[in-house]
């Protein structure tokens, strides 16, 4: 059978972008005898052709001139991944809105303006696909939305940013929070800016997309109860280890009752749990749901070829699917009410300094009591003239637990007290019955 020749176009010639070229042109003989398409790159779009790059295109691929790929019939297919949310948003929207197919790798833009993205797809008939989007090499919207589809999914639980896993797991190891982000950023793990990385908004976005997939409602980023690593202390992470847990940057987005809730936070990971063995620059995503009970889905979250490798899966997926299927629609189709806050469950850690005199301990356990907060596990050190304990509750409402600290907080014997951390562990999975 012949070939068809398929011009493609880039937005961004970056880490993902010179990638998602190499990987063209090194495996243009595979792609085409898997699927009968000849994968071609015509043009990118960069802001300096000058610049030096890790595996320059050839000829007159560069560009400057977005208006070189808007108004090009030739191309049918243009894959964005310049991140960013202007101009690539405004550019995504003229693609789409001019009959071209696009696949995305920007979480931001796809968690912030998928709904309007997705208008502008269905009125032309044209796919927006945004698998590298999220954990870059595993196939997690894929198996959301096709092996799943008829499993009533109802809690995804997952590290999905690869920069601060790989800063966590190099700081167990010694290395300082500065010199493990710094070679994040250098293996091209990190966003342009790392603060999207760090602060969690690119966990959260991850988090919002995965949890529009699986509950078949939307969440954008504001939807998302976040918080990153940067005040994560040296004293968490000793902590932890005394209690035989690591901390993970850990999202979950949960449909309960017939309410979401969506939160990425620093969680103390009990060794025992899957999640604890994610190192490095690794995602990995727990789907849980009626017929499945739990599927893990683990690989690297991060990088230039493995996300470029879902890029081309994506570009693959439109060229079988064009004017078929239901893919090409948007995932959202309804409307769930989140979760009032405070409301969410979880076993959580936090640590005290109190007076080291009888008593103090019997207020602290008499505050959670009150709030029916149950003391799974509790770990005292002489700190001075006091004692700092180290506190592990059994499931507990999150709203309860901060007005017990609240009040701890006021009494005299207790001197400081942390943030509380979710807790996660199998026996916190199958308390809620879902293992
Ligand atoms: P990058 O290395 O910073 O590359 C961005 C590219 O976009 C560059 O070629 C840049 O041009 C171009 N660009 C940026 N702003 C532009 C503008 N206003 N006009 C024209 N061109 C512009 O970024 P990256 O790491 O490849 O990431 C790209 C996207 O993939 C982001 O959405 C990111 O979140 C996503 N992603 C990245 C990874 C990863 O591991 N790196 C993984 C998954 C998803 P110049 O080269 O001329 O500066
Ligand atoms: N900066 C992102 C991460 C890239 O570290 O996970 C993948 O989206």
């Amino acid at each position: 059978m012949a070939s068809v020749d398929v011009p493609v176009a880039l937005l961004g010639y970056g880490t993902v972008g010179a990638a998602v070229n190499r990987l063209l042109t090194e495996s243009a003989d595979d792609i085409e005898r898997a699927t009968g398409h000849r994968l071609r790159l015509v043009k990118a779009l960069v802001r300096d052709i000058d610049k030096e790059r890790d595996y320059p295109p050839a000829g007159d691929v560069l560009t400057t001139d977005f208006r070189e790929i808007a108004d090009d019939p030739s191309i049918a297919v243009v894959a964005e991944v310049m991140g960013g949310l202007e101009p690539a948003g405004t550019h995504v929207l003229e693609l789409l809105r001019g009959g071209k197919h696009v696949v995305s790798a920007n979480k931001q833009l796809i968690a912030r303006s998928g709904a309007k993205l997705f208008e502008a797809a269905t009125s032309t008939g044209v796919q927006l696909r945004f698998e590298a989007s999220v954990c870059a090499a595993i196939p997690v919207i894929k198996v959301l939305r096709e092996s799943l589809v008829v499993t009533n999914v109802h809690r995804v639980l997952g590290i999905v940013n690869g920069t601060t896993n790989f800063v966590l797991t190099e700081m167990e190891g010694g290395k300082t929070y500065a010199q493990a982000l710094a070679e994040a950023q250098e293996r091209g793990y990190a966003e342009a800016d790392p603060t999207d990385d760090v602060s969690g908004a690119d966990a959260a976005a991850k988090m919002a997309i995965l949890a529009t997939v699986a509950f078949k409602s939307r969440f954008d980023l504001a939807d998302v109860d976040y918080t990153g690593i940067t005040e994560i202390d040296p004293a968490d992470v000793n902590a932890a280890r005394q209690l035989d847990m690591v901390i993970r940057l850990v999202g979950v987005a949960q449909h309960l009752d017939g309410h979401v809730d969506v939160r990425v936070h620093p969680a103390l990971v009990d060794k025992q749990h899957p999640l604890a063995k994610v190192d490095g620059a690794f995602n990995a995503v727990m789907l849980q749901g009626d017929a499945i009970r739990e599927i893990t889905l683990e690989g690297p979250g991060a990088g230039g070829i493995e996300t470029a490798s879902a890029v081309i899966a994506d570009i693959t997926t439109v060229i079988g699917t064009m004017r078929t299927g239901f893919l090409q629609n948007d995932a959202a189709w309804r409307v769930l009410p989140k979760l009032p806050p405070g409301d969410n469950r979880s076993p959580f850690y936090f640590r005290m300094s109190v007076e080291d005199r009888p008593g103090a301990l019997a207020q602290v356990a008499d505050e959670l009591a009150r709030r029916e907060i149950s003391i799974a596990r509790l770990l005292q050190h002489q700190n001075g003239d006091g004692a700092e304990l180290h506190v592990v509750t059994h499931q507990a409402r999150q709203g309860a637990l901060e007005d017990a600290l609240v009040a701890l907080g006021e009494l005299s014997s207790v001197h400081r007290r942390s943030r509380p951390l979710p807790v996660v562990s199998d026996r916190g999975v199958s308390e809620l019955g879902w293992a």
